[in-house]
């Protein structure tokens, strides 16, 4: 099975959330079940930089009327799987993120960026382009890539058959109508059964509406993706397409995201040696200036800081979580005013609530390793990755029951079963009451450790989701 990957971030190389700990671990995933992968990425400067032994490997051609793109071959570091980057420097080579400049405003070209993106994949396509590699099957990745459906369905091709995985239908990658020659599309896409949507052109709306499969994150999520609640104005499109959507939850990369070998940690610890991990707890409320307390509830969050997440949920909720007696240990960066609204949380409650607001990956290993309880508030959270890796770090997770949160946390509840805390409605109340019943749990004892166990015995690898994938390919091909 020949699988063309392809994805606008995948760590180590480049990462700006769960979709960047995703394009790097299930390619390598399928890898491991014996499919032979192509992870193709733009080829930005630090994933230049990155990619192990990177060589030039030939001209894609002129893909978009703009100039000749190159392809750029190479390996994951740490995976060693085989990684395409699309060399074209006058849209990728600049300062900046994947998908913002540094001043944190949408490139104005992310248009054609992500056209050539899904371009170049659909040259890959067309029996390797030249390159020995004809896939069986090209598996695109939110709005960034949604092109390339289109571009296969569009010219014709009903070979290789395509897979697009939605992991966030809040962001429909929207351009102006006047942008459809500029990025290769006919004429007659633009339209209602097309990448129309409400005037203007949508990427995930291609990606939706031409891919063979869908799938998305979570079962869950592909139920509330088909009412306008959770699929907004593409809802009906995604119900439509119903009987070709599988829901799927993410993995965890144990590689990377296990106390046990977490080499970004002050002490390593696994089920057994969980004692340990209050040495965690002790060094995070140093670095963070936290009351050194061992024994006060040491909540941890690390999230972008948007809408989504329940970030402003959180600030409102904060005065009772502090008179609940809790500490609070805060990890992201977004949208400015909740990074201003955060600093002054901290600045007005000094050893109780620390906030680094920032992208930093070695942080967010040690608050998975250093906090008691892993916040996850979000209004709407199609899987979520960091509640996973709380459980496996025995930081047990309160989170609002909503797509992935509620298909991989289980309400511990009275009968002492379960593996964190959920709440029903994204409410201030409601998130209090769920700290609360944690809390209870916290101070008993022989409780909370039993709790932790179990999460950190729940088995999130790849290894299940990896196969599914492999089964729709296999229908596919
Ligand atoms: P989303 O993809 O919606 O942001 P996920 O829970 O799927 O949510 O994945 C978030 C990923 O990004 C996790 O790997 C998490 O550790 C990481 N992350 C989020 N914010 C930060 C940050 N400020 N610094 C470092 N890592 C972060
Ligand atoms: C998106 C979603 C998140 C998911 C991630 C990886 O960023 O917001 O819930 O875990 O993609 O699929």
């Amino acid at each position: 099975m020949r699988v063309l990957f392809v994805v606008s971030e995948a760590y180590p190389l480049v990462k700006t959330g769960g979709l960047g700990d995703v394009g790097g671990a299930l390619p390598a995933a399928l890898a491991g079940l014996g499919a032979e992968v192509r992870l193709l990425l733009p080829g930005y400067p630090e994933a230049r930089a990155r990619l192990a032994g990177a060589a030039d490997e030939g001209s894609l051609g002129d893909l978009l009327g703009l100039g000749e793109a190159r392809l750029l071959g190479g390996e994951m570091p740490g995976s060693g799987l085989r990684v395409w980057l699309v060399h074209f420097p006058p849209l990728y080579e600049r300062p900046g993120g994947p998908y913002l400049d540094p001043a944190g405003r949408e490139w104005a070209d992310n248009h054609l960026r992500f056209a050539l993106l899904a371009r170049a994949g659909a040259h890959l396509a067309a029996a390797g382009g030249g390159f020995g590699f004809a896939p069986d099957v090209v598996h695109a990745n939110d709005w960034q890539s949604g092109l390339l459906p289109a571009y296969l369905k569009l010219g014709g091709r009903t070979r290789p058959g395509s897979v697009f995985t939605v992991h966030n239908m809040q962001f429909p990658g929207l351009f102006a109508a006047e942008v459809l020659g500029a990025i290769g599309l006919p004429p007659e896409s633009f339209a209602i059964d097309g990448v129309e949507f409400y005037g203007r052109i949508s990427f995930l709306k291609a990606g939706l509406a031409y891919a063979d499969r869908l799938t998305t994150v979570s079962p869950t999520y592909a139920e509330e993706i088909q009412r306008p609640a959770g699929g907004g104005g593409l809802a009906g499109l995604v119900a439509k397409r119903a009987g070709v959507l599988t829901g799927l939850v993410n993995g965890v990369d144990y590689r990377i995201w296990d106390p046990a070998k977490d080499r970004l940690i002050a002490r390593r610890y696994g089920p057994r040696r969980l004692a340990l991990k209050a040495e965690n707890k002790r060094a995070l409320q140093r670095e963070m200036g936290l009351a050194p307390e061992p024994a006060t509830p040491l909540v941890g969050l690390v999230s972008r800081l948007t809408e989504q997440k329940g970030v402003d949920l959180m600030l409102a909720a904060l005065p009772r979580l502090l008179g609940l007696g809790c500490q609070l240990a805060t990890l992201g960066s977004g949208e400015a005013r909740f990074e201003t609204e955060l600093a002054a949380a901290a600045a007005a409650h000094p050893g109780r609530v620390a906030v680094h607001t920032a992208y930093d990956e070695a942080l967010a290993h040690r608050i998975q390793a250093g906090a008691d309880i892993c916040l996850v508030p979000s209004r709407f959270e199609p899987c979520g990755l960091v509640q996973m890796y709380a459980l496996r770090y025995g930081t047990v997770p309160v989170v609002h029951r909503t797509g992935g949160l509620a298909d991989t946390v289980v309400e511990v509840g009275e009968n002492g079963k379960g593996t964190g805390f959920l709440f029903e409605t994204p409410t201030v109340e409601a998130l209090v009451g769920a700290v609360a019943r944690a809390l209870a749990c916290y101070r008993q004892a022989r409780r909370w450790p039993s709790i932790q166990r179990r999460g950190m015995r729940q088995d999130f690898g790849w290894g299940r989701t990896a196969h599914k994938y492999m089964e729709i390919y296999r229908q596919l091909a």
